[in-house]
């Protein structure tokens, strides 16, 4: 199959909706990643998704709509909690799970009885959405296992000759996917850290929201993840990537004594310079929000270098940095090293 890569415009954007109608898959910006949608309610185009990312059948899509109308049929009932968080972060980058509604295909919610659904703000989904006039299951637009990828040239890096068409709309402004939460249960549950923080969710709700353990250590054998995605190996670049905790000047000794070819550094803005060793800088230190934009696209750079063992410099764990921290210690298979 040949795949297209198109700027946006009215054309292309008519285009992606017809496609998606007759249930093909189309490649499009959102503003956390780049996006594979398929029709949701239709199994067989759901099903290409699979085919395309090499993704377990097990592991459930998000839905995507573009207003809160569309939810009818999608869930089976809206919780208190999803009405407050939709009010307060809806278009944005959280996906709220809740009970399943009878129209989406089984192979969309690998099964399960629940249903992960966000509504995203940027411009282009939003539209394709729209002059589709049907909800989009839609994964990360990365082959199962690579960094979600950023921007187009990366998606088509990944997805060329498996889908018909990509539409162009320039960087995704987060870097990482969205917050995923479970708002049915006795208590929130946060199941994937992104750019809509646990503080603030629990600020707009006025009570706890757990966190996962899946999401900050490695889940023990026979441990079930509430979130199928997150038992995984993820986000990983061929290098092997280890995660240094302490502060930069143990940071740098470490890396002094570790000066062999192959070796990089993934540091923050304004270290690499320092190190002796090729580097890629992936944010200010202590900001979570341009750590969270730059990461991917890092970790698929060090790719590109031919790097072969990565020192990175270790986020936060509060805030978006959560989401950071998430993402890197899936990408360096949770070594961590303390310094
Ligand atoms: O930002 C995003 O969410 C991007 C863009 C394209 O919107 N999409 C995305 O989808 O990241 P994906 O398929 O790469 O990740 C979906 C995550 C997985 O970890 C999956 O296990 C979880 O959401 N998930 C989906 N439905 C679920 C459900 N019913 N219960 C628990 N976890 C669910
Ligand atoms: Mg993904």
């Amino acid at each position: 199959m040949k795949t297209q890569l198109l700027k946006v415009n009215e054309d292309s954007i008519a285009l992606g909706a017809k496609l998606i109608r007759e249930g093909e898959l189309v490649g499009f910006p959102t503003e956390t990643v780049y996006g594979l949608g398929a029709n949701a309610l239709d199994a067989e185009a759901v099903v290409k998704i699979f085919e395309a990312k090499g993704r377990p059948q097990d592991n459930p899509l998000i839905v995507h709509i573009c207003g809160m109308e569309m939810l009818n049929g999608i869930v089976s009932e809206v919780p208190e909690r999803a009405k407050k968080l939709a009010a307060a972060f809806w278009p944005g980058p959280l996906t709220m799970v809740m009970p399943r509604g009878p129209e989406v295909s089984d192979v969309t919610c690998a099964g399960l009885d629940t249903v992960g659904v966000r509504m995203p703000s940027h411009p282009v989904v939003q539209q394709v959405i729209k002059a589709s006039g049907v909800a989009f299951a839609a994964p990360s637009a990365n082959l199962s296992g690579k960094p979600s990828p950023t921007n187009a040239p990366d998606t088509l890096a990944d997805m060329d000759g498996r889908l018909p068409l990509i539409l162009d709309g320039g960087e995704s402004n987060v870097g990482v996917e969205s917050t995923v939460v479970a708002v049915t249960g006795e208590h929130p549950m946060l199941l994937r850290p992104g750019y809509i923080t646990k503080e603030q969710m629990e600020a707009v709700l006025g009570e706890e929201v757990l966190v996962s353990p899946a999401i900050l250590e490695k889940l023990k054998d026979g441990e079930v993840a509430r979130s199928p995605g997150m038992k995984y190996k993820h986000y990983a670049p061929k290098a092997q990537v280890t995660i240094l905790r302490g502060d930069f000047a143990k940071y740098k000794e470490f890396i002094k004594q570790h000066t062999e070819p192959g070796v990089w550094a993934l540091c923050f803005d304004g270290e690499g310079a320092q190190l002796g060793v090729p580097f890629i800088e992936y944010g200010k230190n202590h900001d979570g929000v341009t750590q969270a934009h730059h990461l991917f696209t890092a970790l698929r750079d060090l790719d590109k270098h031919g790097a072969q063992v990565v020192y990175a410099r270790c986020p936060e764990q509060d805030g978006v940095s959560m989401a950071v921290y998430n993402r890197l210690i899936r990408a360096a298979a949770f070594r961590v090293v303390e310094l």
